[in-house]
């Protein structure tokens, strides 16, 4: 039980978290919970941290449990090793659901409480919480993280009209989720032809969530786009451009951060973006795509999750489809996802996919 609440906890800072893993953490002392903690903005302070300092009186402290959905850290990094106040207000157990396999951890901080007569034990809490940790540690390990795609089409799979005209093709509803979605991962991927066609924000409305729209990354080869977009003129959001241009005006991108590819001529490599994002501490992506960019992730098997939401709308065939051509030609070649869930959204449907 009192891990099941540590996810929960671990749960409330997806997306707010990185460069850190979003963390749970519970102490508990005689049978009554003392004190909940998760990771915080920006990932500082750490949750077992987050959670010692709601604690008035640290006396209390002395032969509790800490329940943990991560081993805790015993290096220092941005943050001081929890483990040295883990050790410090003398906690009897520490009871973790999957040891951090971040090289900089990676066992070091059980080793380190057990040496100092701490018990740590594993309680292999479920599956759920070791998919959670997996996405952080695939993309600290592999410089694979965990891409998102969100793609709102009509029935028929068209997300704009053959004028590229898309607004709206869902409802409210389902534009809500989407922002949701925005809350929930590190950053935002979008390519060029959205920014320039859509012109959007990419911000988080929802009340209470305002705080958390995440950092933004643009494909954009030639460095095209007008810097007249509303993306360029977001207050409190970082924004970066993947190109691939060696001769521009450095001063007019003051507040952008550029990221030159050296690519041959042509599209940008969509791999080395994904392993980019993924170094700069970004362990979930949420892309928005456009059918160019959904196509590319796709074609290098690079989407792990799918939020497809589908309208009661037909377009027809001059649409613009979701997803361009794969150039499939026998069926066992399809990209196969699983059906994770479905529900309905107003008068869409939204349905999860998973890497199949
Ligand atoms: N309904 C929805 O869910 C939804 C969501 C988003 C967009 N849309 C609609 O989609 C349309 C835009 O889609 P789009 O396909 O034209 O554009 P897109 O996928 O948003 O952007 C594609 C552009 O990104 C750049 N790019 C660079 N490297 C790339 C790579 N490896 N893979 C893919 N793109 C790369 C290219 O422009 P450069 O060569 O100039 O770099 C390319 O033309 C708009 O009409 C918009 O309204 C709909």
């Amino acid at each position: 039980m009192y891990m099941e609440l540590a996810v929960r906890m671990a749960e409330r800072s997806v997306g707010l978290t990185a460069p850190n893993p979003p963390v749970g953490v519970i102490i508990v002392k005689n049978g009554e919970i003392l004190s909940r903690g998760w990771t915080q903005i920006g990932g500082s302070p750490h949750a077992e941290i987050h959670a010692i300092s709601q604690v008035r009186n640290k006396s209390l402290l002395r032969g509790s449990t800490m329940y943990s959905t991560l081993e805790p850290c015993s290096h220092r990094g941005k943050n001081p090793p929890c483990i040295d106040n883990i050790i410090k207000y003398r906690f009897k157990d520490v009871v973790i659901s999957q040891k951090d396999k971040n090289p900089l951890v990676n066992g070091d901080g059980i080793k380190k409480l057990r040496s100092r007569g701490i018990r740590v034990t594993q309680s292999n809490f479920n599956n759920y919480i070791n998919k959670f940790n997996n996405i952080f540690f695939h993309s600290i390990n592999k410089k694979k993280p965990h891409v998102c795609l969100k793609i709102a089409s009509t029935a028929d799979g068209k997300i704009a009209t053959k004028i590229k005209d898309s607004k709206w093709i869902t409802g409210k509803r389902s534009r809500m989720m989407g922002q949701y979605l925005r809350s929930k991962n590190d950053c935002i991927l979008v390519g060029r032809g959205t920014v320039e066609k859509d012109n959007p924000s990419l911000n988080c409305r929802l009340s209470g969530l305002d705080h958390s729209s995440p950092d933004i990354f643009i494909l954009d080869t030639n460095l095209s786009l007008s810097l007249n977009s509303k993306i360029f003129k977001l207050k409190n959001r970082k924004i970066s451009i993947f190109h691939n241009c060696s001769n521009f005006n450095k001063k007019k991108y003051k507040k952008i951060t550029l990221i030159r590819l050296n690519d041959n001529p042509g599209i940008l490599n969509i791999r080395k973006v994904i392993k980019l994002i993924s170094g700069k501490g970004y362990h979930r992506i949420l892309v928005e795509g456009g059918s160019k960019i959904s196509t590319s992730l796709l074609k290098n098997n690079l989407i792990d999750k799918i939020y497809w939401f589908r309208a009661s709308k037909v377009i027809g065939g001059e649409g613009i489809g979701a997803i361009s051509n794969l150039n499939i030609r026998k069926m066992n070649l399809v990209k196969k996802f699983k059906l994770e869930d479905s529900a309905r959204v107003e008068d869409d449907i939204m349905d999860i996919y998973t890497r199949g």
